[in-house]
């Protein structure tokens, strides 16, 4: 197949005033400008997220999972992806609640397919968030990607909408071949055989 990959950026903070979308317009260029992929970048704070979740589990429920009804371009852009990003800052050692409820009330979009992440926050870059995500996302059978981008100190490493660190935009070129590799590969996977969840 012949088509390209299609790579969703998740936009993981909604907050007032957040600089998630500064990050994630950088990343959705970066990934532009390799070529590997068709870009899509979904932002968060466009949808609402309940926390209460259904009774079902989304993993046994598949298609039939009870979404609300305004959630199903969220999980559309999610189950036509080959490939994800997630942009996140770190609150508290860990990610935000929106991009955690984002994952819960999916299950099978995430399944067998590869999650790269890009960080920021404070000293730690947001590297504990990332640690959780890793966590969370092997739970749901995707497959993480090695090389991340971490952003420390984020507030005097960005101007005008870029990073100030030169050698970001080939830390990013790292990433986005690595993330290349693994989606043509579970991708082919995914179509020469279900995945044995
Ligand atoms: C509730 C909350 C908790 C935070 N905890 C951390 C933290 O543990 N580590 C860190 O580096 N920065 C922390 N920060 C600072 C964030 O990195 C900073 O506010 C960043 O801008 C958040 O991303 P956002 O603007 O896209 O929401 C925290 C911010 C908030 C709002």
């Amino acid at each position: 197949m012949n088509e390209k990959h299609r790579l969703v950026i998740v936009i993981g903070s909604v907050r007032e005033g957040r600089f998630g979308p500064v990050v994630a317009s950088w990343v959705a260029e970066q990934a532009r400008e390799h070529g590997g992929f068709d870009v899509d970048v979904v932002d968060l704070a466009d949808v609402e997220i309940p926390l209460a979740l259904p009774a079902e589990s989304p993993k046994f429920a598949g298609d039939a999972y009870p979404r609300p009804a305004a959630m199903a371009p969220l999980t559309s852009r999610l189950t036509e992806a080959d490939a994800f990003i997630l942009v996140t800052p770190e609150y508290n050692h860990s990610y935000p609640a929106a991009l955690k409820a984002a994952i819960d009330w999916h299950f099978t979009q995430w399944t067998a397919k590869p999650v790269a992440f890009v960080s920021y926050g404070g000293a730690a870059g947001g590297r504990h968030a990332v640690l959780h995500l890793e966590n969370v996302l092997t739970e749901l059978h995707a497959v993480t990607i090695r090389d991340g981008l971490a952003f420390p100190n984020y507030f005097t490493a960005w101007q005008d909408g870029q990073p100030l660190d030169a050698a970001a935009s080939g830390y990013a070129k790292t990433l986005l071949d690595q993330l290349a590799w693994w989606s043509g590969a579970l991708r082919t996977a995914r179509e020469a055989a279900p995945y044995p969840a």
